[in-house]
């Protein structure tokens, strides 16, 4: 019999990281079998595999570089463990917890710190403890924090100047909070590069940017910058941003970003030797994760379910992401569109959707929602103590397909 663990979701890094989930046969027979009361977090491992492998051949086949995965996004072991599977070596940390996982986990782990700000003795606690030597920063202040706590100028420290960007029609924004503006990056890279062994340029689109060409813009602001510059570079990162598909936004295939990337790069003409790295989040991983709830009452064209915006399902709240639904069991009734309240006391916990499901759903149904592996469970929080989650493992193949990526369903004896 499967393995299920009962856990508080909302502290994965602090479980036990080489805990098998359970492996079950398909997302219904494990609800048929559970009749799951709490949210069921449910792992895909052979699409987070699968999807690992086609983006690492493709950035690799269109610029020979390196993609580190965007911890942040989903720090689940389970997951990480997929990722590894599928070739990912290379992991973007932005605090000591995501650096101590990933450290325990994978002793040949690449372990880059590429948040632009960091206290002191988070620094200290990567450089020294986790013998992380990759930093990013936007400012004069950070690098002198970053010099100061590992001494100087190290035979092997990394720095990696964030660029700003222009404000972008990402579905989340990230031009405002952090980045360099060109003048401050050429002067930051003048000054960082008699410190560092490795001198980089990273810059990050927007989450979820559905237009490739914003990467070709990024690089041509870099190539300005590093040509004012005039120091030589041995690594440009452009970040994350890559799309996945949801039901309201249908992205063009990853291969048109890969190839506005090449482009982008080309255009550079960087000496021969200078890395490209890119740091995907939500492109890696948003197919392999899925959140089960149950309906808890109906009130009209509104569900009350057990899982809400204060759960995995924040990105339904605020900036109303829709996402796939299905109802597990059989129903012949038209799809008609719902919105959902969440657990909580709180009436902020409201997501608008419209999500559609057949007409007859009522209290007891379960729904499975889609497209959550990313910033799904890693958002969790205690809040009126609605915490408590299953996780496990199961074979289907994602609610929505990746433009371009046919994933197999396969037989469950496959899966483990
Ligand atoms: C520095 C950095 N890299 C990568 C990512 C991952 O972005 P995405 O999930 O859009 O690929 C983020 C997300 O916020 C980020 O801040």
């Amino acid at each position: 019999m499967a393995h299920i663990r009962f856990r508080s979701a909302v502290a994965p890094l602090r479980r036990n990281l080489f805990t098998r989930p359970a492996t079950l046969p398909t997302v219904d027979r494990m609800v048929a079998d559970l009749q799951p009361a709490e949210p069921m977090h449910c792992i895909r491992p052979q699409v987070l595999v699968s999807t690992a492998r086609r983006f690492i051949d493709l950035f690799g086949a269109a610029t020979g570089g390196d993609v580190l995965y965007a911890v942040k996004c989903n720090p689940d072991p389970a997951f990480l463990r997929a990722l590894y599977r599928g070739g990912v070596r290379h992991f973007d940390c932005a605090s000591p917890a995501e650096i101590r996982v990933v450290r325990q986990m994978f002793s040949d782990a690449h372990i880059h710190y590429m948040h632009p700000v960091k206290n002191r003795a988070a620094i200290a606690k990567a450089w020294n403890e986790f013998a992380v030597r990759d930093f990013s920063l936007d400012s004069q202040e950070e690098l002198d924090k970053i010099l100061a706590v590992t001494g100087k100028a190290p035979a092997d420290l990394g720095l990696f100047i964030r660029l700003a960007m222009p404000k972008s029609a990402a579905a989340y924004d990230l031009s405002g909070k952090f980045g360099a503006t060109l003048e401050q990056a050429v002067e930051l890279l003048r000054r960082a590069r008699p410190r560092a062994a490795r001198l980089g340029i990273c810059f990050h689109v927007g989450s979820q940017m559905m237009d490739p060409a914003a990467y070709e813009a990024g690089l041509a602001i870099a190539g300005r910058v590093i040509q004012a510059a005039g120091v030589a570079i041995d690594v440009v990162d452009v970040g994350g941003g890559f799309p996945v598909s949801y039901p309201d936004m249908d992205p063009p295939d990853l291969r048109l970003y890969m190839a506005a990337i090449a482009r982008g790069v080309q255009a550079l003409d960087l000496p021969a030797g200078t890395r490209i790295w890119c740091e995907p989040g939500r492109a890696l991983v948003a197919g392999g994760g899925s959140v089960v709830v149950q309906v808890e009452r109906r009130r009209g064209d509104e569900l009350f379910i057990n899982d809400g915006v204060y759960g995995s399902l924040s990105d339904a709240g605020v900036p109303a992401f829709r996402f796939p639904c299905r109802l597990i069991r059989r129903s012949d009734a038209d799809l008609v569109a719902f919105s959902f309240w969440g657990p909580t006391c709180d009436s902020a916990d409201r997501m608008k959707g419209p999500f559609l499901l057949p007409a007859d759903i009522q209290e007891g149904d379960w729904i499975e929602i889609g497209q959550l592996g990313a910033y799904g469970a890693t958002l969790r929080t205690e809040f009126n103590g609605f915490d408590q989650a299953r996780l496990v493992e199961v074979v289907d193949s994602p609610l929505l397909a990746t433009p371009g990526h046919a994933i197999a369903p396969q037989l469950p004896e496959m899966a483990a």
